[in-house]
């Protein structure tokens, strides 16, 4: 159960070594949170981000968990809420991918769709259901300011993320006066290995802040959290410029 903070208990995070996820599970750890699951592809990375919140005091363990294998997902989730009280779940796999390569490699580009979109429906389904079924708990989960409005610079994660969006804030209202609480967060940039080596865009931001507004949101039960806090004016402005402009405009 989460405190009067808003603070849960326990925390699954999808998408385990996100540098995302890590800085909120951090940050959670500090404060109330004891249990934390993450569930990703078995990797080195994984286990040491494990030990990394078993050093902080955490009872934190690893599940394996790929967003690609939807079938597998109602098995491996649906015995994690079986046999534990799950307070909140932090959505945070995903791939950029690379829009150059991937719009001569079709493939490639429906691996995107398929991590970043498909495999959070399924993931996001089961997990909407047991948190249901417990009657309490917060769904985060991580979308982007590219799912506003395509650009013809990252179009194919960017409609990943319109169509995660979209299904995220569906959801929430299916979810409404539940008891279950689902929360889209949109970062701008974030300085994370997803943007290693990439030119930065205006209004960069970290992981640790992302994680701040996380807490906040979770604290005031927000639906929506934009990071950082202005964009949200950025985007209202630029939803709206004609797509002429738009065309031109270096983002
Ligand atoms: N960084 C940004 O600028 C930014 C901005 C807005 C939104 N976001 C979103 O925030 C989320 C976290 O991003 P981040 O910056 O923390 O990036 P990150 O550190 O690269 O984390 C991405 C995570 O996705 C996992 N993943 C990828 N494919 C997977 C699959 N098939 N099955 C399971 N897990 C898979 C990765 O696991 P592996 O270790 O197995 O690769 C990793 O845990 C993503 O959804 C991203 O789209 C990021």
């Amino acid at each position: 159960m989460k405190d009067a903070f808003g603070t849960p208990q326990s925390l699954l995070i999808l998408g385990g070594t996100s540098e995302i996820a890590l800085a909120t599970a951090r940050r959670l750890v500090a404060r109330r949170t004891r249990k934390v699951w993450l569930a990703g592809r078995p990797s080195p990375a994984l286990e040491q981000a494990a030990d990394h919140l078993r050093d902080m005091g955490a009872d934190a363990r690893t599940v394996p968990f790929d967003a690609l294998d939807a079938e597998s997902h109602t098995d491996t989730l649906g015995a994690l809420f079986a046999d534990n009280d799950i307070d909140m779940v932090l959505l945070a796999f995903g791939i950029l991918g690379d829009q150059a390569r991937d719009e001569d490699d079709p493939l490639a580009a429906v691996r995107v769709a398929q991590t970043n979109y498909t495999g959070a429906v399924s993931a996001g389904l089961i997990c909407a259901r047991a948190l249901q079924a417990q009657g309490h708990g917060s769904l985060v989960v991580l979308s982007s300011v590219a799912g506003e409005r395509a650009r013809r610079s990252n179009f194919i994660y960017g409609s990943s993320k319109a169509g995660l969006d979209a299904f995220a804030q569906g959801l929430g209202d299916a979810l409404h006066g539940t008891g279950v609480h689902v929360m889209v967060v949109r970062p701008g940039f974030v300085r994370s290995k997803m943007t290693a080596g990439l030119d930065e865009a205006p209004m960069a931001t970290t992981p640790e802040a992302v994680a701040e507004a996380i807490e906040t949101g979770l604290r005031r039960r927000s639906e929506t959290v934009w990071v950082p806090g202005a964009l949200r004016v950025v985007m209202s402005a630029l939803r709206h410029v004609p797509r002429p402009v738009f065309r031109r405009l270096p983002v």
